[in-house]
Protein backbone atom coordinates (compact mmCIF):
# COMPACT_ATOMS: atom_id res chain seq x y z
CA UNK A 1 0.00 0.00 0.00
CA UNK A 2 2.84 2.40 0.67
CA UNK A 3 4.53 1.52 -1.56
CA UNK A 4 2.05 2.30 -4.22
CA UNK A 5 1.85 6.26 -2.64
CA UNK A 6 5.24 6.10 -2.55
CA UNK A 7 5.64 6.92 0.71
CA UNK A 8 8.36 5.13 2.89
CA UNK A 9 6.85 3.01 5.36
CA UNK A 10 10.00 3.39 7.83
CA UNK A 11 12.72 6.45 7.34
CA UNK A 12 15.55 6.35 9.28
CA UNK A 13 18.17 9.27 9.93
CA UNK A 14 22.16 9.84 10.86
CA UNK A 15 21.50 13.19 12.45
CA UNK A 16 24.73 14.86 11.53
CA UNK A 17 26.63 18.22 11.66
CA UNK A 18 25.71 19.19 15.57
CA UNK A 19 29.56 19.89 16.03
CA UNK A 20 29.81 21.93 12.76
CA UNK A 21 27.24 23.95 13.08
CA UNK A 22 28.31 24.60 16.60
CA UNK A 23 31.46 25.81 15.68
CA UNK A 24 30.54 27.65 12.49
CA UNK A 25 28.74 29.84 15.25
CA UNK A 26 31.44 29.48 18.03
CA UNK A 27 29.37 27.73 20.30
CA UNK A 28 30.21 25.06 22.10
CA UNK A 29 29.77 21.03 20.62
CA UNK A 30 27.19 20.58 23.00
CA UNK A 31 25.21 23.76 21.80
CA UNK A 32 24.94 22.05 18.68
CA UNK A 33 23.26 18.57 20.09
CA UNK A 34 20.64 21.35 22.20
CA UNK A 35 19.99 22.83 18.95
CA UNK A 36 19.25 19.70 17.32
CA UNK A 37 16.09 18.74 19.04
CA UNK A 38 13.99 21.41 17.26
CA UNK A 39 14.69 19.15 13.98
CA UNK A 40 14.16 15.81 15.37
CA UNK A 41 10.66 17.48 16.58
CA UNK A 42 10.21 18.70 12.72
CA UNK A 43 11.42 15.60 11.43
CA UNK A 44 8.24 14.00 13.80
CA UNK A 45 5.55 16.21 12.32
CA UNK A 46 6.40 15.77 8.92
CA UNK A 47 6.67 11.86 9.30
CA UNK A 48 3.22 12.28 10.77
CA UNK A 49 1.68 14.34 8.71
CA UNK A 50 3.24 12.60 5.78
CA UNK A 51 1.91 9.13 7.31
CA UNK A 52 5.24 7.17 7.42
CA UNK A 53 5.23 5.19 10.19
CA UNK A 54 8.43 4.44 11.72
CA UNK A 55 11.08 7.05 12.23
CA UNK A 56 14.31 5.56 13.48
CA UNK A 57 17.01 8.10 14.92
CA UNK A 58 20.75 7.38 15.25
CA UNK A 59 21.43 9.73 18.46
CA UNK A 60 24.40 7.94 20.01
CA UNK A 61 26.43 5.04 18.44
CA UNK A 62 28.70 2.56 20.26
CA UNK A 63 31.77 4.82 19.28
CA UNK A 64 30.42 7.95 20.85
CA UNK A 65 31.76 7.12 24.39
CA UNK A 66 35.01 7.69 22.80
CA UNK A 67 34.00 11.76 22.68
CA UNK A 68 35.06 14.16 25.63
CA UNK A 69 33.39 13.06 28.85
CA UNK A 70 31.41 16.90 28.88
CA UNK A 71 30.20 16.23 24.74
CA UNK A 72 29.27 12.32 26.22
CA UNK A 73 27.04 14.04 29.85
CA UNK A 74 25.88 17.04 27.94
CA UNK A 75 24.16 14.46 25.63
CA UNK A 76 22.91 12.28 28.63
CA UNK A 77 21.51 15.12 30.24
CA UNK A 78 19.71 16.40 26.89
CA UNK A 79 17.84 12.47 26.46
CA UNK A 80 16.87 12.90 29.80
CA UNK A 81 15.61 16.32 29.63
CA UNK A 82 14.19 15.81 26.01
CA UNK A 83 12.17 12.28 26.75
CA UNK A 84 10.64 13.59 29.81
CA UNK A 85 9.84 16.98 27.93
CA UNK A 86 8.55 15.55 25.28
CA UNK A 87 6.82 12.27 25.96
CA UNK A 88 3.56 14.70 26.70
CA UNK A 89 3.29 16.20 23.05
CA UNK A 90 4.18 12.45 22.22
CA UNK A 91 1.22 11.25 23.57
CA UNK A 92 -0.82 13.51 22.17
CA UNK A 93 0.33 13.14 18.60
CA UNK A 94 0.24 8.96 18.94
CA UNK A 95 3.76 8.66 18.56
CA UNK A 96 5.63 5.49 20.58
CA UNK A 97 9.02 5.49 21.54
CA UNK A 98 11.06 2.68 21.08
CA UNK A 99 14.84 2.44 21.58
CA UNK A 100 17.04 -0.27 19.71
CA UNK A 101 20.53 -0.55 21.07
CA UNK A 102 22.31 -2.36 24.38
CA UNK A 103 21.03 0.48 27.04
CA UNK A 104 23.04 -2.23 30.03
CA UNK A 105 25.40 0.89 29.71
CA UNK A 106 23.81 3.68 30.36
CA UNK A 107 23.31 4.78 33.54
CA UNK A 108 20.50 3.76 35.88
CA UNK A 109 19.38 7.18 35.23
CA UNK A 110 19.19 7.28 31.92
CA UNK A 111 18.02 3.96 32.11
CA UNK A 112 15.12 4.83 33.92
CA UNK A 113 14.03 7.72 32.42
CA UNK A 114 14.08 5.59 28.84
CA UNK A 115 12.05 3.21 29.83
CA UNK A 116 9.39 5.70 31.15
CA UNK A 117 9.37 7.63 28.34
CA UNK A 118 8.66 4.21 26.25
CA UNK A 119 5.92 2.91 29.05
CA UNK A 120 3.88 6.82 29.09
CA UNK A 121 3.54 6.22 25.25
CA UNK A 122 3.32 2.73 24.67
CA UNK A 123 0.18 2.33 22.44
CA UNK A 124 0.68 5.48 20.39
CA UNK A 125 -0.88 4.17 17.25
CA UNK A 126 0.25 7.27 14.91
CA UNK A 127 4.16 6.44 14.06
CA UNK A 128 7.03 4.59 15.93
CA UNK A 129 9.53 6.66 17.20
CA UNK A 130 12.82 4.50 17.39
CA UNK A 131 16.12 5.81 19.11
CA UNK A 132 19.11 4.50 18.29
CA UNK A 133 20.97 4.96 21.52
CA UNK A 134 24.30 3.07 22.15
CA UNK A 135 23.97 1.61 18.93
CA UNK A 136 25.79 -0.08 16.18
CA UNK A 137 24.93 -2.30 13.93
CA UNK A 138 28.33 -4.48 14.61
CA UNK A 139 27.70 -4.66 18.28
CA UNK A 140 24.14 -5.40 17.32
CA UNK A 141 24.76 -8.24 15.40
CA UNK A 142 27.68 -9.62 17.38
CA UNK A 143 24.83 -9.66 20.52
CA UNK A 144 22.27 -11.31 17.70
CA UNK A 145 24.90 -14.34 16.84
CA UNK A 146 25.75 -14.76 20.47
CA UNK A 147 21.93 -15.29 21.41
CA UNK A 148 21.35 -17.53 18.50
CA UNK A 149 24.68 -19.69 19.12
CA UNK A 150 23.55 -20.04 22.99
CA UNK A 151 20.18 -21.58 21.69
CA UNK A 152 22.24 -23.76 19.00
CA UNK A 153 24.42 -25.16 22.35
CA UNK A 154 21.33 -25.56 23.99
CA UNK A 155 20.20 -27.82 21.60
CA UNK A 156 17.20 -25.75 20.65
CA UNK A 157 18.30 -24.69 17.09
CA UNK A 158 20.07 -27.03 14.28
CA UNK A 159 22.65 -24.62 13.07
CA UNK A 160 21.31 -25.67 9.43
CA UNK A 161 18.15 -23.90 10.37
CA UNK A 162 19.59 -21.18 10.63
CA UNK A 163 18.27 -18.65 7.98
CA UNK A 164 17.80 -14.85 7.27
CA UNK A 165 14.90 -14.47 8.95
CA UNK A 166 16.80 -16.66 12.29
CA UNK A 167 19.32 -13.73 12.10
CA UNK A 168 16.44 -10.73 11.83
CA UNK A 169 14.25 -11.82 14.30
CA UNK A 170 17.21 -11.82 16.87
CA UNK A 171 18.47 -8.22 16.16
CA UNK A 172 17.31 -5.39 18.16
CA UNK A 173 15.23 -4.44 15.32
CA UNK A 174 12.94 -7.79 14.95
CA UNK A 175 9.52 -5.97 15.67
CA UNK A 176 10.00 -3.33 12.95
CA UNK A 177 10.33 -3.40 8.62
CA UNK A 178 13.42 -2.64 7.26
CA UNK A 179 13.96 1.13 6.65
CA UNK A 180 12.79 2.14 2.84
CA UNK A 181 14.78 5.26 3.38
CA UNK A 182 18.01 6.43 5.30
CA UNK A 183 19.18 10.05 5.43
CA UNK A 184 22.42 11.36 6.51
CA UNK A 185 22.84 15.16 7.08
CA UNK A 186 25.38 17.31 6.59
CA UNK A 187 26.72 16.04 3.37
CA UNK A 188 28.68 12.92 4.34
CA UNK A 189 27.96 10.05 2.61
CA UNK A 190 28.19 6.65 4.66
CA UNK A 191 26.41 4.46 6.71
CA UNK A 192 28.85 4.71 9.80
CA UNK A 193 27.49 1.08 11.55
CA UNK A 194 23.97 2.32 11.69
CA UNK A 195 21.42 -0.61 10.26
CA UNK A 196 24.02 -2.39 7.84
CA UNK A 197 22.00 -6.00 7.72
CA UNK A 198 18.24 -3.98 7.40
CA UNK A 199 19.77 -1.30 5.01
CA UNK A 200 20.31 -4.28 1.96
CA UNK A 201 17.44 -2.31 -0.01
CA UNK A 202 17.15 1.31 1.57
CA UNK A 203 17.44 3.96 -0.89
CA UNK A 204 19.97 6.29 0.41
CA UNK A 205 20.10 10.07 0.51
CA UNK A 206 22.55 12.68 1.64
CA UNK A 207 21.35 16.28 1.77
CA UNK A 208 23.97 19.09 2.90
CA UNK A 209 21.78 20.90 5.31
CA UNK A 210 23.62 20.24 9.24
CA UNK A 211 20.85 18.82 11.38
CA UNK A 212 20.17 21.92 13.50
CA UNK A 213 18.92 23.02 10.28
CA UNK A 214 16.93 20.47 9.23
CA UNK A 215 13.27 21.42 8.70
CA UNK A 216 10.08 19.98 8.00
CA UNK A 217 10.26 20.97 4.44
CA UNK A 218 13.84 18.91 4.03
CA UNK A 219 11.78 15.91 5.17
CA UNK A 220 9.46 16.63 2.70
CA UNK A 221 12.37 16.89 -0.13
CA UNK A 222 13.54 13.71 1.35
CA UNK A 223 10.04 12.08 0.56
CA UNK A 224 10.20 13.54 -2.93
CA UNK A 225 13.22 11.90 -3.58
CA UNK A 226 12.28 8.57 -2.50
CA UNK A 227 9.04 8.83 -4.60
CA UNK A 228 11.77 9.62 -7.86
CA UNK A 229 13.89 5.99 -7.09
CA UNK A 230 13.04 2.96 -8.81
CA UNK A 231 12.98 0.24 -6.12
CA UNK A 232 13.54 -2.98 -8.04
CA UNK A 233 14.62 -5.37 -5.33
CA UNK A 234 16.95 -6.97 -7.36
CA UNK A 235 14.42 -7.94 -9.94
CA UNK A 236 13.95 -6.72 -13.62
CA UNK A 237 10.89 -4.49 -14.32
C1 LIG B 1 26.12 13.83 15.32
O1 LIG B 1 26.65 15.11 15.04
C2 LIG B 1 25.09 13.91 16.35
C3 LIG B 1 25.10 13.23 17.54
C4 LIG B 1 26.18 12.31 17.92
C5 LIG B 1 24.05 13.42 18.55
C6 LIG B 1 22.64 13.46 18.05
C7 LIG B 1 21.77 13.97 19.11
C8 LIG B 1 20.82 14.91 18.96
C9 LIG B 1 20.46 15.49 17.66
C10 LIG B 1 20.11 15.37 20.18
C11 LIG B 1 18.64 15.23 20.12
C12 LIG B 1 18.23 13.82 20.03
C13 LIG B 1 17.19 13.28 20.72
C14 LIG B 1 16.79 11.91 20.38
C15 LIG B 1 16.47 14.00 21.77
P1 LIG B 1 28.22 15.36 15.28
O2 LIG B 1 28.41 15.79 16.68
O3 LIG B 1 28.99 14.13 14.88
O4 LIG B 1 28.49 16.54 14.27
P2 LIG B 1 29.88 16.85 13.52
O5 LIG B 1 30.13 15.69 12.59
O6 LIG B 1 29.59 18.12 12.80
O7 LIG B 1 30.93 16.99 14.58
Amino acid sequence: MSEQKRIPQHVAIIMDGNGRWARQRGKERYEGHAAGVEPVRAALRAAARNGVKYLTLYAFSTENWGRPEPEVDALMELFCRSVVNETPELVRQGVEIRMIGDRSRFSEKVQRYLAEAEERTAGGATLKLILALNYSSRDEIARAVRRIAARAAAGELAPERISETTIGEALDTADYPDPDLIVRTSGECRLSNFLLWQASYAELWFPEVLWPDFTEADFDRALEEYARRDRRFGLVK
